[in-house]
């Protein structure tokens, strides 16, 4: 099935290691454990068995099997899993890690949680496929399970959108990004540059943006029920303040 698609950008897997530093610094892992208090308080899955869909380095998956959970951690980067085995190795953190995309991953009945966390969701050219995410998460779910997705909102994205930004890093390498809104305000383009020791590096790629509203919808077609939205992982409202869209939804019994 992987091996018929056409390549898109996540297919890159030099994407993923050149912007590790810039994705993943100290910081996003420190605050990992704050961020997995939140979710378990918003959603407090019926059981212990969670997937951890695209976990990248496994930031959530390892602190999450350190209270206990028995998780697998999925993600089509096999640099970024290198790093998250690493990471429960030194966790002393027992995870099963998997290398698949995200659009083969359904294993029936199996989890009580699903995490998408950080912006996972979203990414392919040909809308339909985010829905058979959703179908395979859905499917891998048991009954009562539930499914917590975290991504950039679209009424976010519209409130501090700038076409360009400019910092510098905490390594002092200086940040460029450019984006532009495209397909109708369905998708963001984004033009990233990463300039050090005088040589830039400019990695491009692009993916949807879900409205809550979008978002919601979307699930109740996957056959969620109860979905609720928030805006950050105290539980606030998706209103006008949210930092995050925030949805989760639960498989009927
Ligand atoms: C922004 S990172 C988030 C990582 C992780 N969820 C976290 O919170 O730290 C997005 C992840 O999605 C993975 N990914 C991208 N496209 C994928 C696909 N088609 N199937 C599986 N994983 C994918 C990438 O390898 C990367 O690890």
């Amino acid at each position: 099935m992987s091996s018929r698609r056409k390549k898109e950008w996540f297919d890159n897997d030099k994407f993923w290691r050149d912007l590790y530093p810039f994705m993943f610094p100290e910081k996003r892992f420190q605050e990992t454990s704050a961020e997995m208090d939140g979710v378990l308080s918003l959603v407090k899955p019926n059981g212990k068995a969670v997937l951890d869909l695209c976990c990248g380095p496994g930031r959530c998956s390892i602190d999450l099997a350190k209270r206990g959970f028995k998780v697998t951690g999925v993600d089509r980067t096999k640099f970024l899993l290198d790093k998250a085995k690493t990471g429960a190795r030194k966790a002393g953190a027992t995870v099963e890690w998997i290398e698949m995309d995200m659009r083969d991953f359904v294993r029936p009945e199996r989890y009580d949680l699903v995490l998408s966390m950080f912006h996972s969701f979203g990414y392919f050219d040909d809308k339909r496929e985010d829905m058979s995410v959703l179908r395979n998460i859905f499917a891998s779910l048991k009954p009562r399970g539930v499914c917590f997705i975290e991504l950039m909102g679209k009424e976010i994205l519209a409130k501090i959108f700038q076409p360009t930004r400019s910092e510098i890093l905490p390594d002092g390498t200086r940040f460029i990004g450019r984006s532009e809104i495209f397909d109708e305000w369905t998708r963001v383009r984004n033009e990233w540059i990463l300039v050090k020791n005088g040589r830039a590096k400019t990695f491009t790629f692009h993916h949807t943006v879900y409205s809550g509203r979008e978002l919601r919808d979307r699930m109740e077609q996957a056959g969620f029920i109860n979905v609720k939205l928030f805006g950050n992982l105290n539980g606030d409202a998706y209103g006008v303040d949210a930092e995050r869209l925030i949805a989760a939804g639960h498989k009927p019994s």
